[in-house]
């Protein structure tokens, strides 16, 4: 392996201590306490260990956490009602209402319905539209932690052939959207797209959001690029399974300059500046100055 190693983990916690001094700061100065509320309707395993492990990270950062568990068979009128109950609420900075929905469910809808002042997942219509003309918005997390975790390392990106792999309103678009305002030259590459491996080698940034496990491999990769995993993949191993990313690490890491581990890479900075967006959230509510360091 020559590429540099991107460490989401120790990353991750940074900007967790960052938010939780701020959030000391806040509580100090204002005698306020940044409110995220989380909604989870069904039982999706997966789900539910991603909202445990936000609850608790949330507490731990000195924020207020409230959670609401709904059954998978509940009124759409019954969840935008809740959603109404949240955004009229002054101790809630933030909303998150998580993904996927029961099928029943217009995922639009109910996500629109979020004030977009309270939509720290960056996906209401207007913070979408707000990051696509340039104007401060809630940006989506995981694109956030990719695009600081890259301001990190490059400083400067202006100039630099971003290619992103997937085209997703969670991921792909809003991480194209950043990498514009960063003055990148960017394609938006999925799987429909010609000779993939031929536009992947062109990248000086390479951003894997397909959710195909090892799908590109080394030799996609242009010699001393950074490249950038978002995949969270499990795959069988033997009698186990583990988790791979979009990227095949060993033959990528072989040729790449810097490239992001899977686990510990970008998968921690995801909740991380979701604590982030709360934070800005509650400041902005409170027509307080911005946190440093932790908004684009
Ligand atoms: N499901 C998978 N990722 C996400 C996310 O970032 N936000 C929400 N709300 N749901 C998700």
């Amino acid at each position: 392996m020559t590429a540099a190693l991107m460490d989401g983990k120790l990353f991750a916690a940074k900007i967790r201590t960052k938010v939780a001094d701020q959030v000391g700061q806040l509580k100090q100065d204002h005698g306020l306490t940044p409110g995220l509320a989380v909604v989870l309707v069904g039982e999706d395993p997966a789900s539910q260990v991603y909202v445990r492990s936000k609850g608790k990270q949330t507490v731990e950062v000195g924020m207020a956490s409230f959670e609401h568990k709904l059954s998978a068979d509940t009124s759409e009128a019954d969840l935008l009602s809740l959603i109404a109950k949240l955004n009229a609420d002054p101790e809630i900075h933030g909303i998150l209402v998580q993904l996927p929905l029961p099928s029943h469910l217009n995922s639009d809808l109910v996500i629109n319905s979020i004030d977009p002042a309270k939509d720290v997942d960056g996906f209401h219509i207007s913070n979408v539209g707000l990051l696509g003309t340039g104007q401060k918005a809630m940006v989506p997390c995981t694109p956030l932690g990719c695009l600081m975790m890259l301001r990190d390392h490059h400083g400067s990106l202006s100039g630099l052939e971003a290619v992103v792999v997937g085209r997703s309103n969670i991921v792909g678009k809003p991480m194209a959207q950043l990498l514009l305002g960063e003055s990148c030259t960017v394609t938006i590459a999925h799987s429909r797209t010609r000779d993939l491996a031929e536009v992947c080698r062109r990248a000086d940034i390479l951003v894997a959001a397909v959710g195909r496990a090892e799908m590109i491999p080394g030799d996609w990769v242009k010699p001393g690029a950074t490249v950038i995993d978002v995949g969270i993949n499990r795959i069988a191993a033997g009698e186990k399974t583990r988790l791979v990313g979009d990227v095949h690490f060993e033959s990528a890491a072989a040729v790449a300059g810097a490239i992001t581990p899977v686990p510990g890479g970008v998968g921690p900075m995801t909740i991380a500046c979701l604590l982030a967006n709360t934070l800005t959230a509650c400041c902005r509510a409170h027509g307080l100055p911005e946190p440093e360091g932790l908004t684009v």
